[in-house]
């Protein structure tokens, strides 16, 4: 069997590959949509108030019914949860939390039974402190698997250096045993593995096949940019042996089947993208990149100085990377993910128009090109939450409130970038239905469910015909039906429009045009009448009563008829 590089390709126990191969369409991820489940916040079966495998399983048919073709699941492998599961203690074993390895099994299974593949989460760039290796590696410098890790001389009162750690403080921890300093680019439970080690690399590959075997159908890389790091010449990002790295993992892993993988890269240009996206299949199938994720933010700052979103700009960093890789590599398309604010709070208006401009923001994502991502409760249009400091779990955000207050921020100010940005904001329980916390555990939620569940649930919206999950459900359909989404050039419209976010997409004479407004008021568009003749494919409104009238959040898709 072979794949369109002409590469062989082993056949492995997968029910999703040897469909993909009946579909004639090696690139099965250029079709699909990807919803991502922050396990512990998306469905409890047990009652530990935790989030688990069996408790997706159950939810399964409602996937299937929004017409998703695979699941990124952020970790769920044996781990402290120092970081929410983003620090691996056993990369081949499930967190009991979570169920076990049987679970699963079933979980791929089962997916695969309704179409569904799955995709893990490889936090490839660090493990927890409390990995077998580190506690090998910390032992003592002659230990063979101290190499593993990333490790520098000095003494307890002198730092190797200034670097700075991701979730505050320096990036480097003392250990006595060995007289040195390892490297921590996010929480000190989570020391860096040093790529450089090709011992290292083989194990990887080695568990990465592991977990290929079992019938996992693509991987989404944890912060893979910054696995090459260099820190003495405090180059985090980009260090100049990544792509030999990317490029040797993936020949030795991903090209063995007909994967989706997805590498998170806050450092990616539309040049390092093309090379993590390279058509030619040598490195990934796309990256996440987040130049529409840091806008909102004083120029230079961190993402906690709060700043408006400059729209115009916004809208040109899309153009750019739609039409920069149009051809010459592959977009990933999304708003939310469990690291970031919920985007109708963020981008849209979560009060009066919450439903509606909730459907607007799924539409200009939906319309592009690229594969797009839904996050858990984006369907539902689910909401940033306002917590006492005390009820806030992520690390980052408990850091950033004691650094702040330290440095002197007055607390009102920190509570309200904390308001804005906080990863809490996303990882609030699933909202499933109006009974008692949400429907998403018989017992404590490990953390506060936002209270507007009472309003805002899936079950409610099931029944509901003009709900914001049927709209999700109807943009996932017209992305299968429509090849000028999947595939067409993108041309901005109204770019310099402070009010309108609209593009046409082309794919040789069909034309849709994609127009959203993004405010509260009504808009008159004359532009809009070239598009008169066109046929409405969808809108956020039941009727539409005037081809160049905007109302308050509304879109529309277009398609202009095949002369
Ligand atoms: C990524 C994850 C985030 C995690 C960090 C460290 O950015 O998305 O949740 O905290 O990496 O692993």
């Amino acid at each position: 069997m072979c794949n369109d590089k002409g590469q062989k390709m082993i056949i492995l126990y997968n029910g999703c590959n040897e469909r993909g191969a009946a579909m004639q369409n090696t690139e099965w991820w250029k079709q699909t949509v990807v919803y991502q489940i922050y396990p512990r916040s998306f469905k409890d079966s047990n009652g530990d108030g935790v989030g688990d495998i069996p408790g997706i399983i159950e939810k399964l048919d409602y996937l299937k019914e929004l017409g998703i073709g695979a699941i990124w699941l952020s970790p769920v492998c044996k781990s402290p949860q120092a970081d929410n599961g983003y620090d691996i203690s056993d990369y081949q074993d499930i967190d009991p939390l979570f169920g076990n390895l049987a679970d699963m099994e079933r979980l791929i299974k089962e997916a695969s039974d309704r179409e569904i593949r799955i995709i893990m989460d490889l936090v490839l760039n660090h493990t927890s402190d409390e990995h077998p290796w580190f506690l090998e590696a910390k032992k003592s410098r002659e230990n063979p698997y101290h190499d593993y890790y990333v490790w520098r001389d000095g003494t307890p009162e002198i730092l190797p250096n200034d670097l700075k750690a991701a979730f505050g403080g320096s990036a480097w921890e003392w250990v006595p045993e060995c007289g040195q300093y390892y490297l921590h680019q996010f929480a000190v439970k989570q020391p860096d593995l040093n790529w450089d080690n090709p011992k290292l690399r083989q194990e990887i590959y080695k568990m990465i096949n592991w977990w290929i075997e079992k019938g996992i159908s693509g991987f989404r890389l944890d912060v893979i940019d910054q696995i090459a790091k260099e820190p003495d010449r405090k180059i985090m990002a980009e260090g100049s042996r990544l792509h030999d790295y990317i490029q040797e993992m993936s020949r030795e892993t991903f090209q063995r089947a007909d994967l989706i993988t997805v590498g998170e890269a806050w450092s990616a240009t539309i040049d390092t993208a093309k090379r993590f996206s390279n058509p030619d299949g040598s490195e990934l199938s796309m990256v996440f990149q987040f130049e529409h994720m840091v806008l909102d933010q004083q120029k230079g700052k961190e993402k906690w100085d709060l700043a408006p979103l400059p729209f115009v700009e916004w809208k040109k960093v899309f153009t750019k990377w739609q039409q920069g890789l149009h051809g010459k590599g592959w977009n990933s398309l999304f708003l939310e993910n469990h690291d970031l604010p919920r985007s109708v709070s963020r981008f849209g208006n979560d009060e009066e128009y919450r439903t509606r401009s909730a459907k607007m923001l799924a539409t200009v994502i939906h319309g592009m090109e690229g594969t797009p991502y839904i996050y858990q409760g984006e369907e539902l249009g689910m909401t940033n939450i306002r917590y006492d400091i005390e009820e806030y779990r992520d690390l980052e955000t408990l850091n950033l409130y004691s650094e702040r207050l330290q440095q002197g921020y007055r607390e009102s100010e920190i509570m309200q970038s904390i308001y804005a940005k906080s990863r809490d904001n996303a990882r609030t329980p699933m909202q499933w239905d109006d009974s008692h916390n949400a429907g998403f555990t018989t017992g404590t939620p490990w953390i506060r469910c936002n209270p507007n569940y009472t309003m805002i649930h899936a079950k409610a919206q099931l029944i509901e015909e003009d709900s914001v999950f049927h709209y999700y459900q109807k943009l996932i359909h017209l992305r299968k039906t429509e090849p000028v989404i999947r595939e067409g050039s993108y041309e901005p419209f109204l770019e310099e429009d402070t009010d309108v976010f609209a593009y046409i997409r082309r794919l040789g004479r069909e034309r849709i045009l994609v127009i959203c407004n993004f405010t509260d008021k009504e808009l008159y568009i004359k532009e809009l009448q070239q598009w008169e003749k066109g046929k409405l494919l969808l809108g956020n409104y039941r009727e539409e009563h005037d081809r160049c009238g905007l109302r308050p959040y509304e879109a529309k898709i277009v398609k202009e008829d095949a002369q």
